[in-house]
């Protein structure tokens, strides 16, 4: 193999790195495929949308915003802005929701034990319909 054929390979595998790179970092924080596969288990209906609200402003509005749009750092006393929750839920699945806020990251805190799925999913739907 020529020494031009080499260089060519080299260049293609470092694009195709940085191209994966950025599209991991497009994509931001994504649940595992089998947990963002999971169904929201509760019907989408008016008491639900009820619970999830007073569950949101209870324990996520002051972070995320009264109105799920998210707030400025400096507002929530945090190190970034909080994503906005109505817009995010449009390309990521309840499933995948559902993972994030069991799990947390950074300054997003777990509600694993905080929260009964229940109301995790009621939370959900509040925010579906919000977007919707
Ligand atoms: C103390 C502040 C705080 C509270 C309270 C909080 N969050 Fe968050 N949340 C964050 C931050 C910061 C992020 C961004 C985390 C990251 O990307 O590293 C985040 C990210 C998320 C995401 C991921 C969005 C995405 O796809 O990128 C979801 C979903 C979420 N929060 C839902 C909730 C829900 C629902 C509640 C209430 C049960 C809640 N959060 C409470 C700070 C908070």
């Amino acid at each position: 193999m020529g020494w031009k054929r080499h260089r060519l390979l080299w260049v293609s595998a470092i694009f195709l790195t940085g191209a994966a790179t950025m599209k991991v970092m497009a994509h931001g924080w994504m649940a595992p495929k089998d947990a963002a596969e999971i169904k929201n288990p509760i019907v989408m209906d008016a008491g639900s949308t009820r619970r999830g609200k007073e569950a949101y402003l209870d324990n996520c509005a002051a972070c995320h915003g009264e109105n799920l749009e998210g707030l400025k750092g400096e507002d929530a006393g945090l190190d970034n802005d909080t994503p906005n929750l109505k817009q995010r839920l449009q390309t990521h699945s309840d499933g995948d929701f559902f993972w994030k806020i069991n799990e947390g990251r950074g300054q997003m805190p777990s509600f694993k034990d905080e929260l009964s799925d229940e109301e995790k999913w009621h939370i959900i739907n509040y925010i579906r319909e919000e977007s919707n």
